[in-house]
């Protein structure tokens, strides 16, 4: 068992720094393409001798360090009564958006062993096959909330916004359903078998600190402090939160993921002792070999004075993205950082 990521969560010395990416399992793959053209998404998620195929996918070919579970933070939302749909090229979409407190009384909070069984199924599965730690994850409430409120992705979140300030009490009690059902399921999952738990904060980047720190920020804890029995490593990830760093330093999470934007040296002084996750741009991996080498020994000479670093991208690996060139990213995080 390869358990370099699990101890750079710790904080503990490690002979290279250990790396995964951020949806490296999905379109930049053919291997992935193969095994869609066959189902919708929607269908993929739900049958868990698919979703551990596509989970292994980018482990075999890439040499990564960490698996992550092959699902989307959507799932639970469907789960709890928001019909969704994927239509290809225009991302999810939610018909029915939650307006009124009506709406949110319409949604459950589901029992995940019943309702969602086949994401613990392909965790359980995958814990037979994996010999590189397996990541478990959820959207943050604030993140899932915006989808639900817009009825898929958005690019100004006024209806979000708009509820947060003119009605923040059904604002907040949105959040506090999604955080029940998003603790009931975290704790599912880390009963069967994940071995780390991500929040994805894809959109906490659009808040002021002021209003993250009242409206998402202590969700986000709650979460994470249900979560504690479990002693396994506990990650946030707030996409854009370069101005949000010190607000999610108080998270809870072990390791605090850190998109392209920051600095990664000024992160981890802010950071202490916490891990880091993070942090090359994935576009960055377009760059001619040597550079892209280059790169990445200048970002882990960066993070050499973390309290544990596992190199990442600062987001998630774009569609049109080359697979060899993740592999040289990979490589060259390896080769660079052995002891
Ligand atoms: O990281 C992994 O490899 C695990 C799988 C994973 C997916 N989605 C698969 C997926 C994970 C961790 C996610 C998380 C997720 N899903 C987030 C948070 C991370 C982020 O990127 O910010 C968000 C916001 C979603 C919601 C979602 N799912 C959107 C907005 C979309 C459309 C995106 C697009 O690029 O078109 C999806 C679809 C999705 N989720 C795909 C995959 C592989 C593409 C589906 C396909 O057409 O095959």
């Amino acid at each position: 068992m390869n358990d370099t990521f699990l101890k750079a969560c710790r904080g503990e010395q490690t002979d290279y720094t250990p790396i995964w990416m951020m949806r490296q399992a999905g379109r930049y793959l053919p291997e992935y393409q193969k095994v869609r053209s066959n189902v919708t998404f929607l269908e993929l998620c739900k049958k868990p001798e698919l979703c551990v195929e596509v989970t292994l996918q980018p482990i075999d070919l890439l040499g990564l360090d960490a698996a992550i579970l092959f699902s989307d933070i959507l799932i639970l939302m469907e789960a709890m009564g928001a019909p969704l749909e994927f239509h290809d090229g225009k991302g999810p979409i939610f018909a029915e958006t939650i307006k009124c407190q009506a709406d949110l009384d319409k949604l459950i909070v589901p029992n995940p062993d019943e309702t969602i069984g086949f994401v613990m199924e392909t965790i359980r599965l995958l814990r037979n096959e994996l010999k590189v730690p397996l990541i478990g994850f959820a959207g943050a409430p604030f993140t899932c909330a915006t989808y639900l409120i817009e009825g898929g992705s958005s690019k100004v979140f006024w209806e979000t916004k708009k509820m947060m300030f003119t009605n923040p009490t059904l604002f907040h009690n949105l959040m506090a359903k999604i955080t029940d059902a998003t603790i009931l399921y975290l704790d599912a999952q880390a009963r069967a078998g994940a071995q780390a738990l991500q929040l994805f904060d894809s959109w906490a980047g659009i808040l002021a600190p002021v209003d993250f720190e009242t409206f998402a920020l202590p969700y986000v804890q709650k979460i994470f402090s249900a979560l504690q029995k479990y002693d396994i490593p506990l990650i946030y990830f707030a996409n854009n939160g370069a101005t949000l760093l010190d607000l999610s330093v108080t998270s809870g999470a072990d390791v605090i993921g850190l998109d392209w934007r920051i600095n990664i040296r000024d992160a981890i002084k802010k950071v202490g002792k916490k891990a880091v996750q993070g942090n090359i741009d994935p576009f960055a991996l377009l760059l001619p070999k040597d550079e892209l080498r280059a790169r990445i020994g200048r970002l882990l000479n960066a993070a050499k004075d973390a309290h544990g670093h596992i190199f990442n991208l600062g987001h998630g690996i774009h569609q049109f993205t080359p697979p060899d060139q993740a592999k040289i990213a990979v490589d060259a995080v390896h080769e660079l950082s052995s002891k």
